[in-house]
């Protein structure tokens, strides 16, 4: 009786609650979230900070469920910008317990871009522990942090982390988006993708459907990947992702 107590409470130890009422049913087959749980979180929590813009509400709750349901040790996201995308994922891995290192990254100051932010560069998520900014091109700088902070884990001998989550955020072109999803998959395949400003309308509208075609374009030859889509409107933000096997 008292070992059964013991490992009972060992267990209960180690469980995480939060994101346990989040993430739903972790050992079936397809990504499921408590939409209340999330909602709740986002009104409450999310929007007062960061509002609707660039991020609308149900692309907050695709950012969030990514995050609480695949529990990524580390995010890799551009552009930076504000900060906003990376001050959502700040504040979901600290409300569910998440154990995630937040890497951002943004143009050098020197280059030029429509978006640039300039001096605003990460205000939302200055100074924040578990954050880190850089500068440079968002693909490469990412998927060199990523080997390096690898090659520490492996000479620690520390247990495998989870796979990592990119969130592409940068420049919006079809060739931009193909070679950054390429680069990821090619570089990382057991990683797991957000894309935003992804949505698909008929010509008609004149919207730029690039980042849409590229992911189209670039899943037809990565068919393993499971696809959620939040495209009600603009801008639209898809995820790529594969279900860790342990799970199944
Ligand atoms: C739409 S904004 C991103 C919005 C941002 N995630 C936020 O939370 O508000 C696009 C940003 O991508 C940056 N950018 C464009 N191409 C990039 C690249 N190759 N690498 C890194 N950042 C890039 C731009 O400078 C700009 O700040």
């Amino acid at each position: 009786m008292k070992n059964i107590l013991s490992r009972l409470k060992r267990k209960l130890i180690g469980t995480n609650f939060a994101v346990q009422a989040a993430a739903v049913n972790p050992n079936c087959r397809e990504l499921e979230i408590n939409n209340w749980v999330i909602s709740e979180f986002i009104i409450q929590r999310l929007a007062p900070v960061v509002g609707v813009h660039p991020y609308p509400i149900n692309e907050q709750c695709l950012m969030v469920a990514a995050v609480c349901a695949l529990k990524p040790s580390m995010i890799f996201e551009w552009g930076t910008n504000l900060g906003k995308s990376a001050r959502i994922f700040y504040e979901t891995i600290q409300k569910f317990k998440i154990d995630s290192e937040i890497y951002s990254i943004d143009l050098p100051d020197n280059i030029e871009h429509a978006e640039h932010p300039g001096k605003k560069r990460g205000m939302y998520v200055r100074n924040l522990k578990g954050v880190h900014l850089f500068q440079g091109d968002g693909l490469k700088t990412s998927l060199s942090l990523y080997h390096n902070r690898m090659a520490d884990l492996q000479e620690g001998e520390q247990n495998s982390p989870n796979a990592p989550l990119f969130f592409v955020d940068g420049d919006h072109e079809y060739g931009s988006v193909k070679r950054d999803l390429e680069g990821i998959i090619n570089a990382v395949p057991e990683a797991n993708v957000l894309l935003h400003d992804t949505f698909f309308q008929s010509s008609e509208s004149a919207y730029n459907i690039g980042p849409y075609q590229a992911i189209q374009d670039v899943v037809k030859s990565a068919s393993s990947f499971k696809i959620l889509r939040q495209e009600l409107g603009l801008p639209g933000m898809t995820l790529l992702y594969r279900k860790p096997e342990r799970h199944l």
